[in-house]
């Protein structure tokens, strides 16, 4: 029998790859989106993950708005944080691995443009509402006792949902040039690439899951690894101003990308200068360079559109 995945926030942009792949990968998939299952009740996360009896949950449901964040931190709050709880308590209860989805926000990005990525022990220290909500739902989560991987990821995007690269990609369309930020570094990564680590995570390896002779290999290791773990596009990080650049010469637009610094873009949220990821977890999955994210999710969008 395939095994079965409940995903909440399945109608998010992580969601709806994470089942998607999941779905072309054979799983048995229950896809959960906010107008079926609302995290932040929790009787009803408790009931649905009960009556799915799923031997995973992937949790993409969240408040991703980080700048609305700061004037409506309980909302942010609720679903951040609680629901996150409510849905770790729910997994565990039923004996379900939880993987719970979280970001580079929990850093201060306080390192310098070319000082070391951050990893999964160094320590966390989050600057905005939406940091502080996701790191109190990594808090949650590992409270909650069940098994479980909390995967921080940075700088998404996907075809399914609004992103940088979109936006990019929509104002080139409309312009000659544009002015973006040369002083915020990070590891862009794509949602689909995530999504297959977060079903490694949640499942195992796949065909290497486990030795020939039945005993657990580097796949059931996977599986049962608990904790934190860092997963975002390998290749060098790079600012949200070259990730532009890349973007425009990846589809060929003629826009010219200026620089900026975050100062002349004042935003409600304050953003980590630096938020590099990387895992010094073995058993971590190591994702293709973002460039080739990019360059998938570019033939994607030909489809989609
Ligand atoms: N986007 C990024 O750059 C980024 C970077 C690092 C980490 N992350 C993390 O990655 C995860 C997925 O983010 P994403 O980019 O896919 O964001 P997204 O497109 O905004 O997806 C989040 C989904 O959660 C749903 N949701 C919100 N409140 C809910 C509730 N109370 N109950 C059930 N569902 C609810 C949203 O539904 P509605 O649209 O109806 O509100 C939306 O479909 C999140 O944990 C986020 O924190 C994102």
């Amino acid at each position: 029998m395939s095994p079965r995945l409940l995903v909440t926030g399945a109608h998010g942009m992580l969601g709806r790859d994470v089942v998607r792949i999941a779905r072309a990968d054979g799983h048995d998939v229950v896809a959960l989106a906010r107008a079926e299952l609302d995290v932040t009740d929790a009787a009803a996360v408790s009931a649905a993950i009960s009556a799915a009896a799923p031997d995973a949950v992937v949790n993409c449901a969240a408040w991703t708005n980080v700048d609305g964040a700061e004037s409506d931190p309980d909302g942010a709050a609720a679903v951040n944080a609680t629901a996150a709880g409510n849905v770790a308590r729910a997994a565990a209860a039923a004996g379900a691995r939880l993987v719970h989805v979280s970001t580079d926000y929990v850093f201060d990005g306080a390192r310098a443009a070319d000082a070391a990525p951050y990893v999964e022990s160094d320590p966390t220290n989050p600057q905005s509402v939406y940091g502080r909500t996701k790191l109190a739902g990594e808090q949650a989560v590992a409270a909650a006792g069940g098994s479980h991987a909390i995967v921080r990821s940075s700088w998404l995007f996907g075809v399914g949902g609004p992103n940088f690269a979109a936006t990019m990609l929509r104002l080139a369309a409309e312009r000659d040039e544009i002015s973006v930020v040369t002083d915020q570094i990070g590891c862009p990564t794509a949602t689909a690439d995530l999504a297959r680590a977060l079903l490694t995570l949640a499942f195992g390896a796949g065909d290497g899951d486990g030795a020939a002779d039945g005993s657990a290999g580097a796949g059931a290791g996977v599986r049962a690894a608990q904790g934190v773990f860092h997963v975002a596009g390998s290749g060098p990080p790079v600012s949200w101003n070259a990730f532009a650049a890349e973007i425009f010469r990846q589809a060929g637009a003629a826009c010219r990308v200026l620089p900026c610094t975050t100062a002349e873009m004042p935003r409600p949220a304050p953003r980590p200068a630096f938020s590099a990821l990387a895992s010094a977890r073995p058993e971590t999955p190591v994702l293709p360079p973002w460039q080739d994210g990019l360059s998938d999710f570019l033939e994607a969008r030909k489809v989609h559109a």
